[in-house]
């Protein structure tokens, strides 16, 4: 029988990524021999209104260039590519999924940002990083794939030196129910872990962090989604979109998703929360 990491790697792993990746960016009319941070975002931000959502939820962290800051489920890394550029900080990203570790690293190379970004295959679960080694880190749409939450936001505060800030995108269950599958982060329910909105601030504030902000964005993200229906509507569909990524059944796992958010079942979260100082 499979267990919870072998079953999360083999729902987001698939053959051929960067490959999709290169020939939408081309189809898109980019030259895939010089791309930039701005040519690929359309596709890299592996969440609920991608691009626009890391801008809103990482301008509440306050970086400086000194800062060192880790991306805990760091997916094709669009995020981390996004970091570095605006703010100049170092940036580690760590992702549970191989292939896209090595998607994100061919895609840093291809913009030149490796000096200050690095990947590393690994479970958020178990942090390969000192206690207190970073003054940053953000976590977007990766907790809906783990069941220990305490664990989860355990290794982010052991990481985080005191002071230090983390930013969470999260999507937490609505009262008394369930997405309507299959979802992005999931196929069937096995590999679905949501929390409530309570049990997720509970969870923190008991790991020890001070909660900042802790914000239900569902209205932000029905404006986003009759944007795109307009914008699709109009344009026909678009050449880029993680749809790219997220294998053949994209189309259904996103109406999927909006569904679910629309119908209440499903509420995205912003969450940003200190470790105290000592
Ligand atoms: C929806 S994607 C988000 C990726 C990225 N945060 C972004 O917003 O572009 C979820 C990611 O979480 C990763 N993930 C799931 N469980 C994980 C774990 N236990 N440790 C590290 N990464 C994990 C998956 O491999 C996947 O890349």
């Amino acid at each position: 029988m499979m267990g919870d990491s072998e079953m999360i790697i083999n729902h987001w792993q698939r053959d051929g990524i960067m490959d999709a990746i290169l020939t939408a960016l081309a189809d898109a009319g980019c030259d895939v021999n010089d791309l930039s941070v701005d040519d690929i975002s359309p596709l890299d931000h592996l969440h609920g209104r991608g691009l626009e959502a890391t801008e809103e939820l990482l301008a509440r962290l306050n970086f400086e260039p000194v800062h060192r800051v880790l991306d805990i489920g760091s997916g094709i890394g669009g995020p981390a590519r996004y970091v570095a550029t605006r703010f100049g900080c170092r940036v580690e990203g760590i992702d549970l999924t191989p292939e896209f570790c090595n998607v994100a690293e061919e895609l840093t190379r291809r913009v030149d940002l490796l000096d200050r970004i690095g990947y590393c295959q690994g479970d958020a679960l178990a942090l390969p990083f000192e206690d207190t080694s970073f003054e940053r880190a953000y976590t977007q749409n990766v907790s809906m794939n783990i069941s220990n939450k305490a664990l989860f936001y355990g290794e982010a505060f052991r990481i985080l030196r005191p002071g230090g800030l983390l930013a969470a995108a999260e999507l937490v269950k609505g009262p008394d129910s369930e997405p309507i599958y299959p979802v992005p982060w999931a196929d069937i329910p096995a590999t679905s872990f949501l929390a409530d909105m309570c049990e997720t601030r509970k969870t923190l504030e008991q790991t020890g962090f001070e909660i900042v902000e802790f914000t239900d964005v569902t209205k932000t993200m029905l404006e986003f989604y009759d944007r795109a229906r307009a914008k699709h509507e109009a344009e026909g569909p678009p050449i880029l979109g993680v749809h790219v990524v997220l294998g053949p059944n994209a189309k259904k796992k996103l109406q999927n998703s909006a569904h679910s958010i629309e119908q209440g079942r499903i509420i995205p979260l912003e969450v940003v929360c200190r470790r105290p100082a000592v």
